[in-house]
């Protein structure tokens, strides 16, 4: 493409090849695509009408990140970062991206809390995104993350000291095992999750998903994808102060399964299933029990 054209005609031409191209590539929405695309390639984040100049090396600049969106990267890996309710967070190849289906965890936890959200855990961080998001929303608010992967643990401390300076803290630690600094941490008043719960024969097709996000994220373990979610569900048992809430994300069919897994665990008193904003049952929402309750053998007896 000229150096020499006006601006808007470089860009009108840059749009109109960068949107074929991509739709060429498979991509469910290309225009918005090559949007942000040439934005990064411009180095600005203006609506691209309000540019009168480019910076040199734009067009080459724009091939390159063009090549890989054609090779499906996630645009939010080649740009970088990715917008979570108010926050715009770093993300970095190996580590989950976070969703936007996750956001809602947000407001469900607001919905369902009782008394004060002082102390929050958040349970599988990947990038931190829920809990950062906490930080910034609840001010008071400090956060205790917990992230197997390191990539993943390093990312999630850094957006978390960006979202509330000094206010949020990151265990790097498998939650399928013993963790005394989380044990530690009881009673909370919140846990927030994320956790993988694919089960291992339901392969994403996205490229997006199933080459870059990392395996250990999306798969959540046993036959029906739910062995880390149960983790959750007993650690949650184990850290919330009496009335406080577990927000557990899931896939739409594992709606009964979550709750029986919480029920069967014991240790809650409330146990619901919130849809996503497409009316899809994507939340597990369970409140520890005010006492708690003796069942089956555990009864006392005199
Ligand atoms: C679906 S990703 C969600 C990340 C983040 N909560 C979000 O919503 O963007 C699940 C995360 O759980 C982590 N994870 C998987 N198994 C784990 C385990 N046993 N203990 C702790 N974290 C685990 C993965 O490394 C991954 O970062």
């Amino acid at each position: 493409m000229s150096e020499h054209l006006p601006v808007r005609e470089r860009l009108r031409a840059a749009l109109s090849a960068t949107t074929r191209r991509l739709g060429e590539a498979g991509l469910e929405s290309p225009s918005v695509d090559a949007r942000a695309l040439i934005a990064h390639a411009a180095g600005t984040d203006r609506p691209l009408v309000m540019l009168d100049e480019l910076p040199p090396g734009f067009s080459a600049e724009l091939e390159r990140l063009t090549v890989r969106r054609e090779h499906r990267e996630p645009l939010q890996l080649i740009l970088g970062r990715a917008p979570f309710r108010r926050l715009m967070l770093a993300v970095r190849p190996g580590v989950f991206i976070p969703r936007p289906e996750t956001e809602l965890a947000l407001d469900l936890l607001r919905e369902h809390s009782t008394g004060e959200l002082a102390h929050v855990v958040d349970l599988c961080a990947g990038s931190g995104a829920l809990g950062a998001t906490v930080l910034d929303e609840l001010p008071a608010a400090r956060v205790l993350s917990v992230e197997i992967d390191e990539t993943a643990a390093q990312l999630a401390a850094e957006n978390l000291e960006l979202a509330g300076p000094g206010r949020g803290r990151v265990l790097q630690a498998d939650l399928l095992t013993q963790i005394p600094e989380l044990a530690a941490a009881a009673p909370v008043d919140a846990v927030l999750s994320n956790p993988p719960y694919i089960p291992p024969d339901a392969v994403p097709r996205d490229p997006e998903v199933i080459e870059h996000d990392p395996h250990r994220a999306l798969f959540g373990g046993g036959e029906d994808g739910l062995e880390v979610p149960h983790a959750v569900i007993a650690w949650s048992a184990r850290l919330l102060r009496p009335g406080g809430v577990l927000i557990m994300e899931h896939a739409d069919v594992q709606g009964p399964a979550a709750r029986e897994a919480a029920s069967e665990h014991g240790g809650f008193d409330l146990l619901s299933t919130a849809p996503d904003l497409t009316g899809r049952d994507r939340f597990l929402v369970a409140r520890r029990a005010p006492v708690a309750p003796t069942h089956g053998s555990e009864r006392l007896t005199r």
